[in-house]
């Protein structure tokens, strides 16, 4: 049988997705947004690229059906295929980083659901928060129960934005995306493509890229973007199997590329 990616409903880890989204949907309000960004844009933690890959070693992503390897293995399986595609360097270090936010959980907590027990926090598809939840989100009956919804200013289609205003000038909640995306915008000796930040930015945000939701808050600048998102989600989805790598067996290749586009300094997160 072909394997069938993002199956929500049936498969063995199906409780553990669906309690990681239903508790997302709960949490994940504008005001705890903006609580987040306040306390983890901080750029005060340096790591090596390399040791922030190791550990994700000790992380496996509980919103990922498809996925019940540490998550460091994803990574240099979404690198290798996009490698193996003769694809751009950039690219291939894309595929190695893109998940690297999710090294949060060393410095999150319970709480805040960016510890390594709960992860709504920091990993699943993400959403607009501010206005209205759209039933592209998986497990659309959950949005119901996010206190937003239920607020006149964040329950409508444009809710605290102004139309055509574009997603990069939205909220999404909180998660590894937004996080990488900022730690390396903030990095001095960041290389990298405008399509590069995008993908690592924009590559969760599935209501968006693939359930085409939030027509009124686009504007024609977010069409390239999805086009980008596209090209990349194939390897971050279509990649997942059970071959095991050694991170040091493959840093050869990938080191010198990652010193040209992010330098060879610690990253701030
Ligand atoms: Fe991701
Ligand atoms: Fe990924």
């Amino acid at each position: 049988m072909e394997k069938k990616f993002r199956d929500y409903e049936q498969g063995d880890a199906i409780a553990a997705v669906r309690e990681n989204y239903r508790k997302m949907r709960v949490n994940q309000t504008y005001e705890y947004v903006q609580r987040m960004r306040k306390k983890y844009l901080t750029y005060d933690k340096p790591h090596d690229l390399w040791d922030a890959m190791r550990s994700l070693n000790d992380l496996i992503d509980v919103s990922d059906p498809d996925l019940d390897l540490p998550n460091v293995q994803h990574l240099i399986q979404s690198a290798e295929a996009i490698r193996a595609d003769d694809r751009p360097d950039w690219m291939q270090l894309v595929g190695l980083i893109h998940d690297l936010g999710k090294a949060m959980y060393m410095w999150g907590c319970d709480e805040d659901g960016t510890s390594q027990d709960e992860q709504w926090g920091t990993v699943g598809d993400v959403y607009i928060v501010g206005c209205k939840l759209p039933d592209t989100c998986v497990y659309p009956e959950f949005n119901a129960l996010n206190a937003d919804m239920q607020n006149p200013q964040y329950n409508t289609e444009l809710g605290v934005y102004a139309e055509g205003c574009g997603i990069d000038n939205t909220y999404l909640a909180w998660g590894h995306d937004e996080y990488f995306y900022q730690v390396l915008n903030n990095h001095p000796e960041n290389k990298l493509p405008e399509p590069a930040m995008i993908m690592i930015r924009y590559h969760s945000f599935y209501p968006w890229h693939t359930g085409n939701s939030y027509q009124l808050l686009t504007t024609t600048k977010d069409d390239q973007y999805k086009e980008w998102i596209k090209d990349f989600n194939r390897y971050d989805l279509y990649t997942k199997s059970q071959k095991v790598y050694e991170l040091d067996e493959v840093m050869d290749y990938y080191r010198p590329i990652a010193e040209k586009y992010l330098g060879t300094g610690p990253i701030y997160f």
